[in-house]
């Protein structure tokens, strides 16, 4: 994909639905008795393969672009599948699904693509091995194939290290099966798209500051789910609205769960001009209309509680950050060594292509603002959000950026490209 400098970014978008959410309404409505009416199902290559996988356990599954009907089994329903599950590039559905498979009466491989494959497991093996899982390494090494025989589980409570709802919602699953009640205590809160959509499922879940349990349900019942546009996804958009000249965009239908809004209260300390309309409540989950404008940005430091809350759009902050005035410091943020790539390292060097000041550290990065950018190819090592983010560079840098393997953003937004066009000002 060949990116240059753009005029001004003017119109509306409508966001595609949340992908925490969209994964979540099709395992759920997997395990329910009913069908589940899903609307603004994120149609991206990740949550297609969490039904892909779903429906190889036999659960019968309509899809039409982004409505789609889960035709549940019920809590016990699941069959097992011919062949191994294929996860593709998607840590969430790894991560989700391996704490319903722990539970199940049967034999289960989990393998997906190559960066998936090298991705960290044993922070959901620990917790599912306390609770009498049988989950195992093929190649010893934590990281997917993953080997799962299901078995009897009992219900434990979990004191997990790391902020992670991948890691929280991967026990609260398990705890779907287990013998008694099941809590997970995280250092700090991450979002909670779980914890609210086994509710509108009939199970019950308290939740308390930093804990949330799960007690055991004799079934669960279908709900009707209307995906929320995906805040991870509309950042883009905020960024680019940002900092290209001449921008207005209104990015409607967003959700702004509290959990995940920390962009917002970003934009606020770096002075943007981002402004919330229309907020409703859209079953349990807030949404709203943002409406961004061109601004002038301050650096800013982001650190400690708000991290779990701005995880994934850590990169395109750092953008931000280059064209902000003065110093912008990231910290307790290592997390982003073990996602699709490792961002920290990834977009420090991307941002240094560019003519970036800007240097990695430990936990988190550095990047001092005001130096124009200039265009250059950029490797994205097949991660979705490093290719949106140069994206947005690109159109903001002198001369010409190439992004490589730029279709790898159909994992999350495959009407990226599209949309950004639709918005150019000639
Ligand atoms: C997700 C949780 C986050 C996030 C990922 C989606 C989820 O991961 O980075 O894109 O849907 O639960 P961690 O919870 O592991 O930080």
């Amino acid at each position: 994909m060949k990116l240059t400098k753009v005029k001004g970014l003017q119109g509306k978008l409508s966001i595609p639905g949340d992908k925490s959410i969209s994964h979540r309404a099709v395992m759920f409505g997997a395990l329910a008795k009913g069908t589940t009416h899903i609307s603004n199902f994120l149609s991206g290559a990740d949550c297609l393969a969490t039904i892909d996988c779903f429906r190889k356990m036999g659960v019968e599954i309509e899809q039409d672009g982004t409505d789609v009907k889960v035709h549940g089994n019920g809590l016990h329903g699941l069959k097992q599948p011919k062949d191994m599950l294929d996860v593709g590039n998607s840590g969430t559905t790894t991560r989700l699904i391996s704490g319903i498979l722990a539970g199940q009466d049967f034999e289960v491989t989990l393998s997906g693509d190559a960066s998936l494959n090298k991705r960290p497991m044993k922070r959901i093996m620990i917790p599912l091995k306390m609770m009498g899982a049988d989950i195992e390494s093929v190649h010893g090494n934590d990281c997917a194939p993953l080997v799962i025989r299901g078995t009897k589980l009992k219900g434990i409570h979990y004191d997990s290290p790391v902020a992670s709802a991948q890691v929280k919602s991967c026990a609260l699953l398990a705890g779907l099966y287990a013998d008694g009640k099941t809590s997970v205590t995280e250092p700090v809160l991450s979002r909670n798209h779980t914890e609210l959509m086994l509710r509108s499922f009939g199970v019950t879940v308290e939740s308390q500051g930093t804990t949330a349990v799960v007690t055991p349900p004799k079934e669960m019942y279908a709900s009707d789910i209307v995906v929320p546009g995906d805040i991870s996804s509309a950042t883009f958009f905020i960024a680019a609205g940002l900092i290209t000249p001449n921008s207005c965009i209104r990015l409607k239908n967003v959700g702004i769960n509290p959990t995940r809004d920390g962009i917002l209260r970003v934009c606020k300390d770096m002075g943007a001009d981002v402004t919330l309309e229309n907020v409703v409540d859209s079953g349990g989950e807030p949404t709203a209309d943002i409406v961004v404008k061109t601004s002038e940005l301050k650096g800013t430091v982001i650190e400690g509680e708000v991290i779990p809350t701005l995880i994934d759009e850590i990169p395109v902050i750092a953008l931000l950050a280059a064209f902000a005035e003065g110093e912008t410091v990231i910290k307790d943020a290592e997390e982003l060594k073990v996602k699709e790539s490792d961002r920290i390292a990834l977009t420090v060097d991307n941002l240094v292509k560019m003519g970036v000041d800007a240097e990695a550290t430990e936990d988190g990065m550095k990047i001092r603002g005001g130096n124009p950018l200039h265009g250059a190819r950029i490797h994205c090592k097949y991660d979705h959000r490093i290719a949106m983010t140069f994206s947005i560079a690109g159109i903001n840098a002198q001369g010409e950026t190439i992004i490589e393997d730029a279709e790898c953003v159909d994992v999350s937004y495959p009407a990226f490209y599209e949309q950004l066009n639709s918005l150019q000002l000639s």
